[in-house]
């Protein structure tokens, strides 16, 4: 069997794909650390994610990701969960992708929302019309879609998706969806 691709894996995808779950499972299983951008900002920065949004709005939060992103520079051969709106500013994905192999995982909407308001504040979920945020998944879908690989989490399981993972990114052609 083909071997995992020995850089950093880099998990994208809308709030509640499960990145933060699966990625922890999966970097388990491959014997990794795992880091979680959200995490990097609020060790840094000292204040709770939606504290951040309310005292210095979206702009202020995707600043300290900018940084995040660059001290992601330092990692090698992590598994690594970004936040679901990181990836979708200019230029981020061209940051990701040099730092190892980035995997979408892609999800349906009504699953997705389903899984995001069971579990944490999002401050970007917040607020927001039904319509709205389909606007921002679909606004959000084209710098997804940059990832080197793909994962369909439709339907499946917290271990399935990471079977899927590890089938993908040992033979990315064969599994490749
Ligand atoms: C956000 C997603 C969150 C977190 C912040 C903003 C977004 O992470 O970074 O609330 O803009 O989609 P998860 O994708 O882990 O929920």
């Amino acid at each position: 069997m083909a071997a995992v691709p020995a850089g950093n894996v880099v998990l994208v995808g809308f709030m509640g794909a499960g990145k933060s779950v699966c990625g922890r499972l999966l970097a388990r299983r491959l014997g990794r650390c795992f880091v979680e951008t959200d995490d990097m900002i609020v060790a840094r920065d000292g204040r709770p994610i939606p504290e951040i949004f309310r005292q210095d709005g979206e702009e202020g939060f995707r600043r300290l990701e900018a940084e995040a992103v660059e001290a992601l520079r330092l990692k090698s051969g992590e598994v690594i969960a970004t936040g679901g709106g990181l990836p979708c500013r200019e230029g981020r994905m061209d940051a990701l992708r040099e730092l190892g192999t980035v995997v979408w995982l892609r999800g349906d909407l009504a699953e997705l929302l389903a899984r995001a308001g069971r579990s944490g504040a999002r401050p970007m979920l917040n607020s927001r019309t039904p319509a709205e945020i389909e606007a921002l998944y679909r606004s959000r879908e084209p710098y997804y879609a940059r990832a080197h690989l793909t994962v369909d989490t439709v339907g499946l399981g917290i271990d399935q998706v990471v079977g899927r993972l590890l089938a993908t990114l040992r033979d990315p052609h064969a599994a490749r969806v």
